[in-house]
């Protein structure tokens, strides 16, 4: 199934994207949103996994807290059609897309496509390294993101520093031409914000004031993402299109 689904020229779409499960896709999904609209932004996340970890989130949103559009692209439900199910409200000026586990390379062009910003979380350990290696070349290989490498952003997740794995998992991302643009702390304190529906910046604790300024490099590179207009190779295509798996990955055309 493909459609094109209607988008609308205003809308900055951050892509959270990983096909290893359990990286910080979500975690960084629903952080990025919760901060984005605490900042005043009319923002949509858009939840790709069946696991619905972002739609959960939302629910348990309290009610007092910057309103959030939740759009559930996961659940296919054959009585409204796919445009309408993944429609973004004209008023929705920052989409974060949150991307299932299970992501099959044929995917990546369409869940990228149109992108200001495509963020990577990797853990630091040996299966994650390897399985983010295979996905910086599905990117470059299937997905032909080489021309607009500067929208990648790879974030190391659950990092202890001093450890030997997180000096092999900066090691590796150095080796790669695609910019670390930030470092998150293994913290509890996601855990926390995330039961209540919200980000670590709308906690606002002393306890989450060292975590909540690991993200500022992150929020940086992300303003300078969303300023730099779109160009026709931010929509690039794969030369080879495999139809594929029950999920329409196509995102909003601007
Ligand atoms: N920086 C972090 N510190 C502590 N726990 C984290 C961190 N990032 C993610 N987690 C936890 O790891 C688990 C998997 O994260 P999640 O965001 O659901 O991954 P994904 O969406 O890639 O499957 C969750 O229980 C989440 O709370
Ligand atoms: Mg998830």
């Amino acid at each position: 199934m493909r459609l094109s689904v209607p988008g609308h020229k205003d809308l900055h779409k951050i892509v959270v994207l990983n096909p290893k499960g359990g990286c910080g896709k979500s975690t960084l999904a629903v952080n990025l949103a919760g901060y984005l609209a605490s900042q005043g932004n009319s923002v949509a996340i858009m939840d790709f996994d069946p696991q619905g970890s972002s739609m959960r989130w939302l629910k348990l949103r309290p009610g007092n807290s910057a309103p959030i559009h939740g759009i559930s692209a996961f659940d296919v439900r054959s009585s409204v059609t796919r445009s309408w199910q993944l429609r973004v409200p004209p008023s929705v000026r920052c989409l974060v897309v949150d991307s299932p586990a299970s992501a099959p390379p044929e995917n990546l062009a369409e869940l990228t496509s149109g992108a200001h910003a495509i963020l990577i979380p990797v853990l630091p350990s040996e299966i994650d390294v390897y399985a983010a290696s295979q996905l910086m070349k599905d990117l470059l290989l299937i997905a032909k993101v080489s021309r607009r490498m500067g929208r990648i952003g790879v974030i190391a997740n659950r990092v202890r520093e001093n450890t030997l794995a997180y000096r092999k998992l900066m090691r590796f991302l150095n080796s790669l031409s695609i910019s670390v643009i930030g470092v998150l702390r293994d913290s509890q304190n996601y855990v926390h914000s995330a039961e209540q529906g919200l980000s670590i910046h709308e906690m606002r604790t002393a306890r989450t004031k060292q975590d909540a300024e690991r993200w500022e490099p992150i929020f940086a590179w992300l303003e300078e993402k969303l300023e730099t207009p779109l160009t026709p190779r931010d929509f690039r295509r794969p030369r080879v299109q495999t139809q594929v798996h029950q999920f329409n990955m196509q995102l909003p055309q601007d």
